[in-house]
């Protein structure tokens, strides 16, 4: 693997951003952080694996928050819409005349038949029809035809268009309440606030203007919260990606904080050593650094040297999630060249780095979690992002 020098275009960094990149500097030489934890600290298996904790986690946690669905540039022209299953909810997503983005619910107003079967491939259509008797609904979802009128006399389409949930786009992201009853508003000014901080880093890296370049959707049989462990800590860096992304990073070398329940982390790369002699404005979070942004609760956000993956973990169920990795780039393929060039980093990160890797020892982990070995899980010092995040799962558990 090789460095794609030519197509890296920087990142902008925010005052938030810049400050972790100067505390990485410093503790460059030394081999504990600041953040370290005092001493280690303890999880719960069951976490992982009760049904009542998985129970909780959807109606208390998955059901309230925004979440993020992928990037609004997958719809790009009206009348492209994707169908999945998340949470245990048919979505449709589709992209309007206006231009808008509605996430809908895929189910019939008449008898609740499935309107879009196929899962996982963007489509396009003029608008929307049921297999079943051919009810049709326009791509904002309201309800347009019903053969046989007259056999529905009393019909008030009004209110039979399909179910809509609250959402919005904000920086390029598709973010939606997936509750069909909830009252809590998902508008733009809903997300910032919950983004809190966050909100300024992903301004700041104009993620709206990136393109769509790939998506992959799989399930994967482990719990959603030992991804979001694993993207959390850079203790195995060196370990587990030993034959392939090692060598682009420094020794358990990060910088990270807690945004209120979110994390932004900084990974150290092989050349942040360079930075130390570049004034500020030359620092480059994608050469010198690798940056994450956990989004609470199952979004992570990577900014890799020349594109961002964005991974969406959604629960089936305590150890079954689907796994949604949606791959961005700073602009359109220029080239034949360039567009080769993004395949094969799609291929290496996503079947390899995070699909052969990352989620295979989730996978595994998962597998020995009710084995007993463990009656508590060990957190290191430096694994203390796992420690914040636990807490803030628990917090809203407990709620
Ligand atoms: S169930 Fe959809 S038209 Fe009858
Ligand atoms: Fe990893």
């Amino acid at each position: 693997m090789s460095e794609p020098e030519a197509l890296r275009d920087a990142l902008p960094m925010n005052e938030a951003l810049g400050r972790l990149f100067r505390r990485m500097l410093e503790e460059i030489d030394r081999p504990e952080s600041v953040e370290w934890d005092a001493i280690e600290s303890t999880l719960d298996p069951a976490v992982y694996v009760d049904p009542g904790v998985h129970a909780k986690e959807i109606d208390r946690i998955f059901r309230r928050l925004p979440l993020c669905l992928g990037h609004a540039d997958q719809l790009r022209e009206p009348g492209s819409m994707i169908a999945r299953d998340i949470i245990g909810l048919p979505l449709l997503l589709v992209r309007d005349r206006q231009g808008g983005i509605n996430v809908l619910l895929n189910v019939c107003r008449h008898r609740g038949a499935r309107l879009l079967a196929g899962e996982d491939e963007v489509c396009r259509r003029a608008s929307l029809s049921c297999p079943y008797h051919a009810w049709t609904y326009d791509l904002d979802g309201a309800l347009r035809g019903v053969p046989g009128p007259e056999a529905f006399p009393t019909l008030d389409k009004a209110s039979r268009g399909l179910r809509r949930l609250p959402s919005t786009v904000r920086h390029g992201l598709i973010w939606a309440i997936l509750d069909p009853g909830t009252a809590i508003a998902c508008g733009d000014a809903d997300v910032a606030r919950f983004l809190d901080g966050i909100d300024d880093d992903l301004a700041a890296l104009d993620l709206g203007s990136h393109r769509f370049f790939r998506q992959h959707a799989r399930k994967r049989a482990t719990n959603w919260k030992l991804v979001m462990d694993a993207f959390q800590e850079v203790y195995h860096i060196k370990r587990l990606h030993a034959q392939s992304i090692s060598p682009f990073f420094i020794d358990t070398k990060s910088t990270g904080e807690g945004v209120g329940p979110h994390t932004r982390i900084l990974v150290g790369r092989d050349r942040l050593g360079e930075a130390r002699h570049l004034p500020r404005e030359a620092w480059d979070l994608r050469r010198h650094a690798t940056l994450t942004h956990a989004i609470f609760p199952n979004s992570l956000i990577i900014y890799h040297p020349d594109f961002t993956s964005h991974l969406g973990m959604f629960p089936v169920s305590p150890g079954e999630i689907t796994f949604v990795h949606t791959m961005f780039t700073p602009h359109a393929p220029r080239s034949d060249k360039e567009r080769d060039h993004w395949d094969r980093s799609f291929a290496m990160i996503d079947e390899r780095v995070f699909g052969a890797e990352d989620l295979f020892i989730a996978e595994q982990i998962q597998l020995g979690l009710r084995s007993g070995a463990n009656d508590s899980l060990l957190l290191g010092r430096l694994e203390h992002h796992l420690r914040r995040f636990h807490g803030h799962v628990a917090a809203m558990l407990a709620a």
